[in-house]
């Protein structure tokens, strides 16, 4: 398989304007020096608490925002160099996909504009060919198609999402950056989504960056796991590895923050996470983690957080994991199969996302 992916040393950093005649006084580090490859058809997952850069990283990959520094090779090409009319045409094979579908979509909008206008001005169909196009993504996502005469607020959470999804398809992406995509949905509309976006993944080959705030979804999801701490990936492995083998405190945290079915799993290993996640404007030198890290010790100020590649394809930014893992047992694992028992799987026809708590979220009032 080809890396259709290649992110080099990704940099944006946000200026802070101050004084009274307005300068830059400080700089928000929201990624700083970050480095993944994603291979054709694959999921990556980006996982991290909120405001480590897991968005902003998305941002730079569909073009919504110009890095400070670094390359974003897409398709053999860097699209930090385009020229906006080269852009231009790049966008539509890099789609994004947002937590909060309401915010995204065009409230004025009824759902056949919101499909077809982008498809009409990319030159994807004819005004004509519009109406059928539209029929085709709502099929793809499990909507009715009389949704396309509805306006977002008639429909559920789940709904609105499968509507953000379809928006995106509209403009035959190969790449999509799905930022926190069930984070604000009911727990059993959230395996419905996630179901719908494999299943379309297996269909039409794309390939996904999956963001999430917590592993559990993201294990679901993904076929590797990169873990994003202020600025910096701090792990990075293949799902089943990084979750069940976990090297850098900080994924051992997170793993031990995913809920674990198994009663007798959860006080296996709980390596609390205590302090503060620190700013992004006064980084620390040296380990960034160094404050809550239960294993620090004093050259942690000088560390150099650099990948290391612990074992075949698993990389880890601390040079001291193998005496951290000395007399730590970390046994509370979670598989695909119990995340989504625990989400109450969802089988037979994902079409109609009409479950009891979509309902019940909007009164009874919103299926399609
Ligand atoms: N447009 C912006 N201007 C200034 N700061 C920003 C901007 N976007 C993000 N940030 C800051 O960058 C950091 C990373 O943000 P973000 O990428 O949204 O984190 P995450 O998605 O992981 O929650 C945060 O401190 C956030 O406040
Ligand atoms: S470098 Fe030090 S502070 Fe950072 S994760 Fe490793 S042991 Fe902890
Ligand atoms: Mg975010």
């Amino acid at each position: 398989m080809t890396e259709q992916l290649i992110v080099e040393n990704l940099v944006k950093y946000y200026p802070v304007k101050g004084g009274i005649i307005p300068h830059t006084v400080a700089q928000i580090k929201a990624v700083d020096g970050v480095s993944f490859t994603i291979e054709g058809g694959t999921t990556l997952g980006l996982v991290g608490e909120s405001g480590c850069g897991k968005s902003t990283i998305g941002r730079q990959i569909v073009a919504l925002e110009k890095p400070t520094s670094g390359s974003i090779i897409f398709d053999g090409e860097d699209i930090t160099n385009l020229s906006s009319d080269q852009l231009q045409k790049k966008r539509t094979r890099l789609q994004m996909v947002f937590q909060d579908p309401y915010s995204s979509l065009n409230p004025r909008k009824k759902v056949f504009h919101i499909l077809a206008d982008p498809m009409i001005h990319h030159h994807i169909c004819t005004k004509e060919d519009a109406p059928a196009k539209v029929d085709e993504l709502l099929d793809m996502v499990g909507l009715h198609r009389s949704a396309k005469d509805r306006f977002p607020h008639e429909f559920s959470g789940g709904q609105r999402q499968r509507i953000g999804i379809a928006r995106a398809l509209a403009l035959n992406p190969s790449l999509i950056v799905l930022d926190e995509p069930v984070s604000a949905l009911d727990v059993s509309i959230q395996a419905q989504i996630l179901n719908l976006l494999k299943d379309l993944k297996t269909k039409l080959g794309l390939t996904y960056l999956f963001i999430g705030h917590g592993l559990g979804a993201v294990r679901y999801i993904s076929d590797r796991i990169a873990v994003m701490y202020m600025g910096k990936i701090v792990e990075m492995a293949d799902a089943d590895t990084l979750f069940s083998h976990p090297l850098h405190p900080y994924t051992k945290a997170l793993r031990d923050a995913a809920p674990v079915p198994d009663p007798t799993l959860r006080d296996a290993v709980h390596e609390a996470l205590s302090g503060e996640v620190g700013s992004v404007m006064d980084i620390p030198v040296g380990c960034r983690f160094q404050n809550r890290c239960p294993y620090a010790r004093p050259e942690c100020g000088s560390v150099e957080m650099a990948l290391i590649e612990a074992e075949p394809g698993h990389f880890v930014a601390c040079p001291y994991t193998a005496i951290n893992t000395q007399g730590v047992s970390g046994t509370s694992t979670m598989s695909g199969t119990q995340f989504m028992a625990d989400t109450q799987s969802v089988s037979g026809s994902d079409k109609s996302d009409t479950s009891n708590s979509d309902r019940q979220e909007k009164g009874g009032a919103a299926h399609v």
